[in-house]
């Protein structure tokens, strides 16, 4: 796919569903009592993965129009499944599933595509194998496919060593089923959309600071759920808005929660014009329609507990600090390496093809801004926010960006390409 320079960029935006909300609405719906009815939720790759592996363990799912039916049969309802299950290129999928697979009663074997048998699994492996869970790395080297046997399980109190909301989910959903209470300690807090869901579908779950404590439930119960607007999918059009000159755009219904929304305090440390408006809070996760202006930026320090509540978005920040004055550090970020691809050299790599200044390190990347950008051509490593990035990169370099494996925005955002390319005026 390829893209040339933007004169601006103009208009009004609804983005698909929060990924992260849209995975957990239908696995919590599969293992609660009673039918859980979501809207807005996201017709991506990652969470149509999650839809066949409950389908494939007895779970009736209907999807019509922009509803989706998810007819639970309670927390003991899940069937063994006939064959592997396929979690595509889904990290949540694969973490969270291990978390539910662990305490049933069958046996079952879980993989996904080839980026997710290299990710490391190990960090859930450990806490539930001290719940008691018996999980596999099948080809012993910490990743998928993994090989998990239905045990009982027990609570534990695990200290976390990464801010991972896929790791804590895992264990807080074993600890639906354990004997005893689980607690999960964070060395900083991650999304927690998992701990405001599973409160409505009535689990015991508590939070104090970076500890989450869960207590064993006897049913989850059917609710409705309303997914808002994927901030992480907002973020290249809060991007491109501020980077573009001339534009401006309003992306409306956007979930803001606290755990996800670093990048909007980040855009404006940095100078960038943006108004959230229309603040809302419905089914437990809050949202607002988000006005972006181009803007004069400049550079600024990442790191920290903030890099949970915007660990997707650092691409597209390491993208924008190219166009602030001064420097940006991105630090504690070596979460980033372990993504669907390394984002930290994919993102030194195109950048740096593209003329900009930015020095590679362990845990992120020091990027000096203000060198012009120009065209050239991209491996997005099939990593669908490393694709999205450079295809808003594109629209603001001279010449003509090409953006190999473009399609695998459909991971996260089908239609991306379409929405974005909707909003450039005056060519
Ligand atoms: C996710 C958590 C994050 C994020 C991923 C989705 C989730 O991963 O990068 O895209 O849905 O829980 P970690 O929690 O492993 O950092």
């Amino acid at each position: 796919m390829k893209f040339t320079k933007a004169p601006c960029l103009k208009g009004e935006i609804t983005i698909p569903g929060d990924k992260s909300i849209s995975h957990r609405s239908v696995m919590f719906g599969s293992l609660a009592k009673g039918t859980t009815e979501i809207t807005g939720f996201l017709e991506g790759a990652d969470c149509l993965s999650t839809i066949s592996c409950f389908r494939q363990m007895g779970i009736d799912i209907e999807r019509t129009g922009d509803t989706v039916l998810v007819h639970g049969k309670g927390l003991r309802g899940l069937t063994a499944p006939r064959k592997v299950l396929d979690c595509g290129n889904s990290g949540t999928t694969t973490r969270l599933l291990s978390g539910i697979l662990s305490p049933q009663a069958f046996d079952v074997t879980i993989t996904g595509d080839e980026s997710i048998q290299k990710r490391p699994m190990n960090r859930i492996i450990q806490p539930l194998t001290q719940m008691g869970a018996n999980i596999t790395s099948l080809g012993n080297n910490g990743c998928a496919p993994l090989r998990i046997c239905g045990r009982t399980l027990h609570g534990i109190h695990y200290l976390s060593p990464v801010a991972s909301a896929q790791v804590k989910s895992a264990i807080l959903l074993a600890g639906l089923y354990a004997e005893g209470e689980t607690r999960v300690t964070e060395p900083y807090l991650s999304r927690n959309h998992s701990e405001l869901m599973l409160k409505q579908f009535g689990a015991q779950v508590s939070a104090q600071e970076n500890t989450v404590l869960i207590r064993p439930a006897k049913e989850l119960y059917g609710c409705k759920v309303d997914v808002p607007g994927d901030i992480s999918s907002a973020a290249f059009f809060i991007a491109a808005g501020l980077m573009v000159p001339g534009s401006e755009i309003l992306i409306k219904h956007v979930g803001i929660n606290p755990t996800r929304s670093g990048i909007l305090s980040v855009c404006q440390a940095m100078g960038g014009q943006i108004s959230l408006l229309n603040e809302q809070y419905k089914t437990g996760e809050p949202t607002a329609d988000i006005l972006v202006r181009h803007s004069s930026l400049h550079g600024t320090k990442i790191g920290g507990a903030v890099i949970p509540t915007l660990i997707d978005e650092l691409p597209i920040l390491a993208a924008l600090a190219c166009f602030a004055e001064g420097e940006t550090v991105i630090q504690d970020a070596a979460e980033l390496k372990v993504k669907e691809s390394n984002r930290i050299s994919a993102m030194a790599a195109g950048l740096s093809a593209m003329g900009a200044d930015v020095t590679e390190t362990e845990d992120g990347m020091v990027i000096r801004g203000r060198k012009p950008l120009h065209g050239s051509t991209i491996e997005s490593h099939f990593d669908h926010r490393i694709a999205m990035t450079f295809a808003v990169a594109g629209l603001c370099a001279e010449g003509e960006t090409e953006v190999l494996d473009a399609e695998c925005v459909n991971i996260s955002y089908p239609g991306f390409y379409r929405d974005l390319m909707g909003l450039v005026q005056g060519r």
